[in-house]
């Protein structure tokens, strides 16, 4: 296995460190604040070629591969978690479904837009009642000969103030569980269709996580998302995808964290010495780099896989994903720890990352839903 990264790979990531410590780093205490999302700094990405990461250039990406995306959320998240995750949703939970699942002219209509910033990204599955079982989900889709009408409220929805274009799922035929599941692509000016209750979190708080509220919304039948039915396995796929850009979040908020701390830690006076000669804190920054290290090569394993072209890499994304959120806990509280009362303090970076690291534990599939499907490929 060759654990080094390309040429293009390491340029890119250079290009992004560098944008992220630029333009994003600056931003982040005080968007993690207001809440605001943050559009203009999306845009200067969007420009980059980072809202398209792996879609074609004929659709207006920017043609790289999945371990490419992977880096440049981790190089993103390392100074910004909310920038992070609306890189990651854009890229593989909207952009990435409707060029895999989609027709030609779905390709042609929506990913121009999403590569090029002009429109951002959402996906629409979990609901009140339905988080870790998506298939209990309540949205109902009902053919009416050349549309369909959707009725329900999408919940938690990462992008959803601010998105334009939504991917999202509902029963066509609600006997059939998972086989009458459907995807559509819907436009936020589709009669019916609004944004409801904007969420104040504990982290990513720039994110614009919404409800998405869905009355008599009227849906062009062109508008189905791969095929009546098929609704089911596109969620599954889709977050097989984008647990390896979550998995990478977690690193990059680990990564952010480490560096903090070992910078505190030489700067930081007791006892007459910096704290970073005592073994206790030379502890904490051993397993911190360890186990940021081991998250990122099983992120940069999923991606190979995906790269490579395996059909179901559904095991090593549920691996990354699970590893790196509980590394990001654990990684940002011994930095809250290095820090002391400075670290509980929102003058220190560490404080935000602390609360922004907890997500990864809970979204695109809680650790337990990972440790669900790790285990169950185990006893297969
Ligand atoms: N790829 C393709 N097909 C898959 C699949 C995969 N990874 N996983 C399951 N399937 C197929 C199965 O083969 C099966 O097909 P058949 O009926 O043809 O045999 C079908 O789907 C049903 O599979 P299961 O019986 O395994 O389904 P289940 O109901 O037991 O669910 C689960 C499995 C893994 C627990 C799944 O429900 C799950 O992943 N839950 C977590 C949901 C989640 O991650 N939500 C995140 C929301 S999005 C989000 O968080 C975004 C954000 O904010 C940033």
């Amino acid at each position: 296995m060759d654990f080094a990264l390309t040429q293009d790979q390491k340029m890119v990531r250079d290009m992004v460190r560098e944008f992220a410590e630029k333009e994003l780093e600056p931003i982040a205490a005080e968007i993690d604040e207001s809440r605001e999302f943050p559009t203009s700094t999306l845009k200067k990405m969007a420009g980059l070629g980072l809202m398209g990461v792996v879609i074609p250039e004929k659709y207006g990406g920017a043609g790289l591969d999945f371990t490419t995306l992977a880096i440049i959320c981790e190089e993103i998240s390392r100074v910004c978690a909310s920038h992070g995750v609306i890189t990651a949703v854009n890229n593989s939970l909207c952009a990435y479904p409707i060029y895999h699942f989609g027709t030609e002219e779905q390709r042609k209509k929506y990913l121009p837009d999403l590569c090029s910033g002009k429109k951002f990204g959402a996906i629409g599955i979990t609901e009140a009642n339905a988080g870790s079982d998506p298939a209990g989900m309540e949205t109902t889709a009902v053919d009416k000969g050349d549309h369909y009408v959707l009725n329900g409220t999408k919940a938690w929805i990462t992008n959803g103030t601010d998105a334009r274009t939504f991917v999202i799922f509902a029963y066509t035929d609600p006997e059939l569980r998972h086989k009458g599941m459907s995807a559509f692509i819907i436009d936020k000016d589709f009669e019916g269709f609004s944004v409801g209750k904007h969420e104040n979190l504990m982290g990513i708080r720039a994110t614009g996580n919404c409800e998405l509220i869905m009355d008599e919304c009227i849906v062009p039948k062109e508008n189905l998302l791969g095929e009546e039915g098929g609704g089911f396995k596109v969620v599954m796929h889709t977050l097989d995808v984008s647990r390896i850009d979550i998995g990478a979040q977690g690193v990059g908020i680990s990564q952010g964290a480490l560096d903090a701390s070992v910078k505190y830690a030489q700067e930081r006076v007791q006892f007459g010495k910096p704290i970073a000669e005592f073994e206790m804190i030379q502890d904490m920054i051993a397993q911190m780099s360890a186990q940021t290290d081991a998250a990122r090569l099983l992120v940069y394993r999923a991606g190979s896989m995906k790269d490579a072209g395996a059909k179901r890499f559904t095991r090593e994304a549920a691996i990354a994903k699970y590893f790196a959120a509980e590394t990001v806990v654990a990684v940002t509280r011994m930095a809250v720890q290095i820090h002391g009362g400075n670290g509980y303090s929102k003058e220190y970076p560490v404080e935000r990352m602390y609360r922004d690291a907890k997500i990864i534990e809970i979204y695109e599939g809680t650790s337990e839903i990972q440790k669900i499907v790790i285990a169950r490929n185990a006893l297969r």
